[in-house]
């Protein structure tokens, strides 16, 4: 007889401990739960390599993508005499154990060549395996103790086994599963009950709510959207549940691990359409992927995997009939309406209505919701800028405007402030400074989420913690960068904290500009010099563009 769970977890206790990043939480949840049949743990090595190779698991089963646990060195040198990992999720609790098989170092590189055919960072799957993924990998099978707590949605979530359970107590022989990571719109629901009619079946809507691409509306949002379109279909026709996976955006091949994995569920069909898992356009503005290269792959895959494709092709609306056609049917002279992704967020940002045709009432009233216009989200202005460029001056110059505008409240992160408050510890080595700005990019993500304003002004001499801040921050709300652009030689006249004679003298060490690197922005939003004019204009002038950027509301 097994073990029970109390002495798993007795015994894991004694076992080093892994504390689960997010993507391991949603591998693990579906693996622990059925969802990844037939994988039982984390890859070994060779699992890996054939998965990488030629889309099979060792035994030949079918597997498009790597599923792995990724740790750094420091945990690699901890575990040297274990067999046995405690899987702890954040708050601790031990979820698994993980029975070591393998540890290695992977090539990373010839791992996204192989799997996403491209080395492109633009990638999400990419960027998130050459930048975020740690360097070792350890495989092995897993022993559950504990199923990953979710305190949202407790009533939408399912395991494999009570799907399937459900699905035949409602007398569900054929079940067509559509997954989405975006909120679902009119195009989506006619797509789905034309699916429906066409099969005679059932629909299960089967959004992932794990990680999906960064930008995307997130899973709140989504669910209450989810939970408004439940009612428009017909009554017991459609059931909703939500799919803890970590997506990777790997188009053709992510189609095969959907299917798999709906399969898992007790899923009959598929519906895949344009773009299925699509990561967006590559460094050349080029689509990584074509358009319908997902329903090639699964076609020649189904069979094997057991589940049938419903392809779709893109829906749009025709205003002279007010129904939706698949655009292949759209005769020549007949007027047709899409809405691309880029274009609801224009009129969101711009606190337009969403058009009728487009969504139902229910939905546009969420995303409003969730999605303020411009001039009622939250903001952050990051200035960066050699010390003695006027960042100062002119952030407090600015949070001062935004206090008489008084539309939200206001956070000044000054660079001293900061070392002072947050930072006091830190030095001025590239590992500080980088600490350092990603505090105050932590800071000022909460405060956009929170539709505060957040005005930073740290010198961020690196290029990568700007990037890196950027990206956090823009997911939350608004992000303008502002360049101090004001000469290293104007900067050592005014000297005004006497720093940079010390740091000419050498007794001062790494003093950004004298004898330490500020790497120029090549893509900030505002670009200021204030060798010239005095700082009052400046304010105003950054203050007008922030006004035009649609942030602030226009006084007429
Ligand atoms: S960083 O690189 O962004 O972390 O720097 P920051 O926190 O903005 O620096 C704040 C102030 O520290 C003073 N100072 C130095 N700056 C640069 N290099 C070295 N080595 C250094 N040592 C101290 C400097 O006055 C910075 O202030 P500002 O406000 O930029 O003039």
């Amino acid at each position: 007889m097994g073990k029970s769970n109390l002495e798993l977890k007795a015994e894991a206790n004694n076992y080093p401990s892994l504390q689960l990043t997010d993507r391991h939480l949603c591998d693990l949840e579906l693996v622990i739960n059925g969802g990844f049949d037939p994988l039982n743990g984390f890859m070994s090595q060779r699992d890996y390599d054939t998965v990488v190779s030629n889309m099979r698991l060792s035994d030949g089963s079918l597997w498009p993508m790597p599923i792995t646990l990724d740790v750094d060195d420091k945990f690699i040198s901890k575990i040297s005499k274990s067999a046995k990992i405690a899987l702890r999720d954040k708050e601790g609790f031990i979820l698994a154990v993980l029975n070591i098989e393998d540890i290695w170092k992977p090539d990373l590189e010839m791992e996204a060549e192989s799997v996403f055919g491209t080395k492109d960072i633009k990638h999400p799957g990419v960027r998130y395996l050459l930048k975020t993924s740690k360097k070792n990998y350890i495989g092995g099978k897993v022993d559950k103790i504990l199923n990953p707590r979710h305190y949202d949605y407790q009533n939408l979530r399912h395991n494999p086994a009570e799907l399937i359970s459900i699905f035949k107590n409602k007398k569900w022989s054929k079940v067509i599963a559509f997954q989405t990571r975006n909120p679902l719109h009119k195009a989506h629901f006619e797509l789905t009950m034309r699916a429906m009619e066409d099969l005679n079946a059932n629909l299960l809507i089967h959004p992932v709510v794990g990680m999906t691409k960064p930008g995307d509306v997130n899973h709140h949002t989504r669910t209450r959207c989810y939970n408004h379109i439940m009612n428009e279909y017909p009554e017991d026709s459609a059931f909703l549940s939500l799919l803890p996976l970590a997506m990777r955006m790997g188009g053709p091949k992510e189609a095969l691990l959907h299917a798999i994995i709906r399969k898992n569920y007790g899923c009959t069909h598929l519906i895949v359409g344009r773009d299925h898992a699509g990561p967006g356009l590559n460094s050349n503005n080029e689509p990584f992927y074509g358009p319908y290269e997902a329903q090639d792959l699964l076609k020649k895959y189904q069979h094997e995997i057991g589940i049938k494709m419903v392809p779709f092709k893109f829906m749009v609306f025709v205003p002279k009939s007010g129904k939706y056609k698949a655009i292949d049917d759209v005769v020549k002279s007949e007027e047709y309406k899409t809405l691309s992704g880029t274009e609801l967020r224009q009129i969101l940002d711009e606190g337009r209505e969403i058009p009728e045709w487009f969504t139902f009432k229910s939905v546009a009233d969420e995303l409003e919701l969730s999605n303020p216009a411009l001039s009622k989200r939250g903001l952050t202005i990051f200035f960066t800028g050699l010390s003695g460029s006027g960042k100062s001056t002119l952030a407090n110059g600015l949070a001062t405007k935004f206090l008489e505008e008084g539309s939200r409240p206001v956070t000044l992160l000054d660079g001293d402030l900061v070392r002072t408050h947050l930072s006091s510890e830190l030095g001025f080595s590239k590992e500080d400074r980088s600490i350092n700005i990603k505090r105050i990019g932590y800071v000022a993500s909460e405060i956009t989420k929170n539709r505060g304003i957040a005005i930073c002004a740290p010198i961020a001499p690196y290029e990568e913690d700007r990037a890196y801040n950027r990206r956090l921050i823009s997911n939350e709300g608004g992000y303008i960068e502002i360049f101090v652009n004001t000469p290293l030689q104007k900067c050592e006249e005014r000297d005004s904290k006497g720093l940079y004679a010390l740091a000419r003298e050498g007794k001062i060490k790494k003093f950004t500009g004298i004898s330490d690197p500020y790497e120029e922005p090549t893509n900030a939003e505002i670009v200021i010099n204030s060798s010239g004019e005095n700082p009052e204009k400046l304010v105003n002038a950054i203050y007008d563009k922030i006004v035009d950027m649609g942030y602030i509301v226009r006084v007429k």
